[in-house]
């Protein structure tokens, strides 16, 4: 049976395509960054969706679900959904989606960029070449470290820390050492690695790298304490929710040097960034591009839609969020 589906920005075509060629109706709001949360409440009251497909930029709970009352899924473009209220979707009955998986790999070659960036100092050496500064080879020019054999703390051990791990241990030779909620025996297996209450992993690690999801259990989960019991010489990786870490606790670290340096895909205040943090040399930012590859995006394009028609045609989602 048809169905009408709003998407609040626009996604690659394969996945517009995809409802389209099971007769759905799909309507894409109009702007190409970020609508606020009126825009798109406004966008939905004016038709009776079925179903949508949203952003982690966009703010969805029950004023959203309240504005379109036949509205039965919401299916999330992106592996996180914190901005998604689940209570207020299990109240209304709304089921809601992700996409897990398909861009776990991309993720993971981000973060390992941000840490190679920061062992190596790219950014620091492409800023030296720009601003004129070079005037030739020497032994003591911009001297980094070697990330072969390092110590890596993966703080969540689900897909993405899976994938990290298996690039620096099958890549770069790496101790494996992780923390998460659950012990998680295949990831031992495959990695070789060790579990590790946080602070053994904080004290221990040359990199840590956060692959946690943002809940308010994790909300600031590295903040000064953590951060004071890391080494010195060590780097901090966050490609996962910038809420994971207390920023401002972030720049007082890097500022005294209580860390060497961090590299950050996120932000606590997105797309803000703390006072402070833009003017320190040892962090890297890159503006929330972990999961941006072409094939990532149209692979989350097909799995959100593929959950759309799943559960219209079956009753069932794929991805479907456990609330
Ligand atoms: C990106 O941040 C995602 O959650 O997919």
């Amino acid at each position: 049976m048809s169905k009408l589906i709003y998407v609040t920005r626009r996604i690659p075509d394969n996945g517009i395509q995809i409802m389209k060629d099971k007769g759905y109706t799909v309507d894409i709001g109009e702007k190409i960054e970020k609508p606020s949360k009126e825009e798109i409440i406004k966008a939905i009251s004016k038709k009776e969706y079925d179903g949508m497909i949203s952003f982690l930029t966009d703010p969805i709970d029950k004023d959203i679900f309240d504005a379109c009352k036949t509205l039965k899924i919401v299916a999330q473009f992106a592996v996180g959904f914190d901005n998604i209220n689940l209570a207020d979707a299990k109240e209304h009955s709304i089921v809601t989606t992700n996409t897990p998986k398909v861009l776990s790999l991309t993720v993971a070659e981000h973060t390992v960029a941000l840490m190679l960036a920061l062992t190596t100092r790219t950014v620091e050496g492409d800023s030296f070449m720009r601003s004129g500064k070079y005037t030739g080879w020497s032994p003591y020019l911009l001297n980094g470290t070697d990330i072969t054999g390092k110590t890596i703390g993966i703080l969540g051990a689900g897909a993405i820390g899976s994938e990290v791990a298996s690039m620096l241990h099958f890549g770069f030779k790496c101790p494996i050492i992780y923390h998460d909620i659950n012990e998680n025996k295949t990831f031992e297996e495959k990695f070789q690695a060790q579990f590790v209450d946080k602070e053994t992993l904080l004290k221990t690690s040359d990199i840590v790298s956060i692959h946690v999801s943002l809940s308010p259990s994790t909300k600031h989960l590295i903040n000064k304490e953590s951060l004071h019991l890391m080494k010195k010489d060590a780097y901090l990786v966050n490609t996962s929710r910038g809420p994971v870490i207390d920023e401002a606790a972030l720049v007082e670290a890097l500022k005294e040097g209580t860390i060497k340096g961090a590299g950050l895909d996120v932000y606590e205040f997105e797309p803000k960034l703390s006072e402070g943090l833009a003017e320190l040399t040892n962090v890297i930012l890159t503006p929330h591009i972990a999961s941006a590859s072409d094939n990532a995006r149209k692979e989350m394009a097909r799995v959100a839609a593929e959950n759309i028609v799943s559960f219209f045609e079956t009753g069932k989602a794929i991805n479907e969020i456990i609330k």
